[in-house]
């Protein structure tokens, strides 16, 4: 078949034709996103699966599971439907998670009293992660602590079809990805790559005057 005159040119005129119709159905709609964010944080633990976002019948909501495997400890699982069930409204567009175990049942979030508790809770939620590292508390000055969660200094890379960036990804450094996931802020936790040298050889839990 001899090739198009203006090979060019088609080609060129089909990848308009596109970005009008991705255009035409918005761009990453923000839930699409934030799944990806959870789908980026989740997967580098072997123990977790993430589901398909997917519609719920007769309701302006999408839905997603997290499901956590048969030999994940009680706290881990419990850890993980406290951070990780979640209902965000998108303008009206609902978007929620569920965690389950494996044998599909729903498990029920805790109330978290303290930023101590958040932060334990935390620490075994993940348990496993390949960005995690460790738990830290921090006293700056007498009867203020700070609790952390230290991860890995390393950037995830989400895939999302955003045709501002060239690459059509975001790169984001763990502990910032992990932060938004887990709404480490919202109970009283911290998340860091820093390394607390200082603190390495003091058992966990003890203040440290180094933040
Ligand atoms: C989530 O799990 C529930 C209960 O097992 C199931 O009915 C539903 O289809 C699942 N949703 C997705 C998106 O996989
Ligand atoms: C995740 O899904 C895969 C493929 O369906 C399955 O083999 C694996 O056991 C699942 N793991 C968990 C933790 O549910």
């Amino acid at each position: 078949m001899p090739c198009p005159a203006r090979p060019g040119l088609l080609a060129c005129a089909l990848l308009l034709a596109c970005l009008a119709s991705v255009k035409a159905q918005g761009l990453s709609p923000p839930w699409w996103v934030t799944w990806d964010f959870f789908q980026a944080a989740l997967r580098s633990d072997r123990c977790l699966n993430v589901s398909e976002l997917a519609p719920l019948p007769r309701k302006t909501e999408f839905r997603f599971n997290i499901t956590v495997c048969a030999d994940a400890p009680e706290d881990k699982l419990v850890g993980l439907a406290t951070f990780l069930t979640v209902r965000y409204d998108f303008g009206g567009q609902l978007f929620s998670s569920k965690v389950l175990d494996s044998r599909g049942k729903a498990v029920r979030p805790m109330m978290v009293k303290d930023g101590e508790q958040a932060m334990k809770l935390a620490g075994a939620a993940l348990q496993g992660n390949h960005y995690f590292e460790r738990t830290a508390v921090s006293s700056p000055l007498p009867c203020i602590d700070f609790y952390w969660v230290i991860f890995k200094p390393e950037i995830a890379q989400i895939w999302i079809d955003n045709l501002a960036d060239l690459y059509g990804n975001i790169n984001l450094l763990a502990a910032d990805l992990f932060a938004r996931v887990f709404r480490l802020e919202q109970f009283g936790v911290r998340a860091t790559t820093l390394k607390f040298k200082d603190m390495a050889s003091q058992p966990e839990g003890q203040p440290s005057a180094y933040v």
